[in-house]
């Protein structure tokens, strides 16, 4: 089993080099992958950088180049729902292209012809970690998750996607993960931990919590890896 562990920001995956210790680099489309063998299984653990374009190559290359057959997906976002708090997990039932927009020609935010608004997760991969998190009374929150190459720091703009895509939370490359994973037959799962509630005071509520909130992500990721190795056993 070759599973991939995907962030958008090196601090999304220190914490995961740094629990994994040992692993190989390599270099390719101007990016580093670090591979490493855990318990029977190979990882290939790699940051995009920030924005759908730079995550659909990342993912794209874990699968085609490195033979990925699972996508797990670790960062921040930013709070849509009012409920959720900087630290919450929140998983992604969903996901959708905030910021897709071929409206005038009468087709919904988010659609393209052939295309849907919304790409669905992996159901196993939830199902996973509902049972990582009942076991270690952890509080996940699924939501819809909407994607843009935004960072958005506007109550309007995030009410807007709120009533648009009936989303909880927000960030800047699921959508695209979600997109590739779908088209190559490859199960994933997005999972983000709140930095910022997506209003005047995101920039600065995400430089100061982006690395806890990264790590409180990668913990839990940690944890699903250990259940998916178990359950290949
Ligand atoms: N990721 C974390 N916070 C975000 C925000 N406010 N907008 C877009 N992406 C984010």
């Amino acid at each position: 089993m070759k599973i991939a562990i995907m962030g958008a920001m090196p601090e999304e995956i220190e914490p995961l080099l740094e629990y994994f210790g040992k692993y190989k680099t390599i270099e390719y489309a101007k990016n580093k992958f670090y591979t490493l063998d855990y318990k029977g299984s190979e990882i290939v653990i790699a940051y995009s950088k920030i924005g759908k374009v730079n995550a659909t190559i990342t993912a794209t290359t874990l699968i085609e180049k490195f033979g990925c057959e699972k996508l797990l997906f670790s960062g921040v976002a930013g709070a849509i729902a009012s409920s959720l708090k900087v630290g919450d997990l929140v998983i992604a039932t969903k996901l959708s292209q905030h910021d897709l927009d071929i409206t005038a020609f009468g087709h919904p935010y988010g659609y393209v012809p052939e295309g849907s608004v919304y790409e669905e997760a992996d159901k196993e991969l939830i199902k996973i970690a509902k049972s990582v998190a009942l076991k270690e009374g952890i509080e996940l929150i699924e939501t819809i998750i909407a994607t843009g190459d935004q960072f958005i720091c506007e109550v309007e703009k995030k009410d807007w996607i709120q009533k648009t895509f009936d989303a909880g939370a927000l960030e800047m490359e699921g959508a695209a993960v979600a997109l590739v994973c779908n088209a190559l037959d490859v199960p994933f799962f997005i999972l983000r931990s709140i930095s910022d509630a997506a209003d005047m005071d995101a920039s600065f509520s995400f430089d100061e919590f982006l690395e806890s909130s990264a790590k409180i992500s990668a913990k839990f990721i940690i944890s699903m890896i250990e259940s998916i190795i178990d359950k290949t056993k």
